[in-house]
């Protein structure tokens, strides 16, 4: 069984559907990704998987359990992390402070100031400016300081909703670096991103989302060369 199955998930805003029946899944060690045009249904589906949202119908497994009906608090503490679209640090806290909150759940004092150290190793600016308040870092960093946070609660499945957004460059390069480190360490990834050439040059598998369904799925690979990927997702005509 894969660590995570979604299966014929469909989600709604009242009478606004936003996902209509959407089948998945991620093998452990896997990067997978998500992508697709504005209001597709990435965030909606994501914020379904850490327990924000209620589905309507369908079934989401995760290592082995049915997630349907547990509590988002409890999804953490089962493994399964996410870090938002737009970050959501708490930028009157420190970084520090940051990173402690993504591991509230957890009372394994030593192990926590190790991993944050990790995160630190990970992100040698979050060490540099540990102090500081999160709301003075720049984008970037403040999407660093974010996924370190999602890796406090040591996640089986880390999902990222559109960590390249607003980023130059430079610094979407390293954060694309930093999720195939994460991926050589071990960590499984759900990825959504509107960047869908690099987040399919890293990925195992993608799948394209369209007006809330899968529209086309395959390897990371078979989608960067697919050619209706590339003329509506890669700019080409
Ligand atoms: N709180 C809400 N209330 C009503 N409709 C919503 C709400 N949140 C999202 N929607 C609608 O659901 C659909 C899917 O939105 P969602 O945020 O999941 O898309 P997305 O694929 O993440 O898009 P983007 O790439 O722009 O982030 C959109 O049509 C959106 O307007
Ligand atoms: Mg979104």
């Amino acid at each position: 069984m894969a660590l995570l199955e979604v299966e014929d998930l469909r989600v709604a805003y009242g009478k606004i559907e936003a996902v209509k029946g959407i089948s998945f899944r991620v093998e452990a060690g896997e990067v997978v990704t998500l992508i697709g045009t504005n209001g597709a249904g990435k965030t909606t589906t994501l914020r379904t998987l850490s327990g924000l949202l209620k589905p309507v119908t369908g079934k989401i497994t995760f290592d082995g359990q049915v997630l349907n009906g547990v509590g988002a608090h409890k999804i953490v503490a089962m493994g399964l992390a996410h870090s938002p679209e737009g970050r959501r640090i708490f930028p009157r806290l420190s970084i520090e402070e940051n990173l402690q909150l993504g591991a509230f759940l957890r009372r394994d004092g030593d192990a926590i100031t190790k991993d944050i150290q990790r995160a630190y190793e990970l992100f040698p600016i979050l060490g540099e400016r540990r102090k500081q308040a999160a709301g003075t870092l720049s984008g970037g960093e403040q999407q660093m300081l974010a996924m370190g946070r999602a890796l406090m609660s040591q996640p089986k499945l880390l999902m990222l909703d559109e960590p390249s957004m607003g980023l130059s460059p430079i610094m979407m390069q390293k954060i694309m670096t930093t999720i195939r480190e994460l991926k050589a360490q071990g960590t499984t990834i759900l990825l959504v991103e509107q960047n869908a050439s690099a987040a399919l040059s890293l990925a195992d598998h993608g799948h394209v989302m369209e007006i809330g369904k899968i529209s086309l799925s395959g390897t990371g690979q078979e989608l960067l060369h697919d050619e209706s990927v590339r003329k509506a997702y890669l700019g080409e005509d």
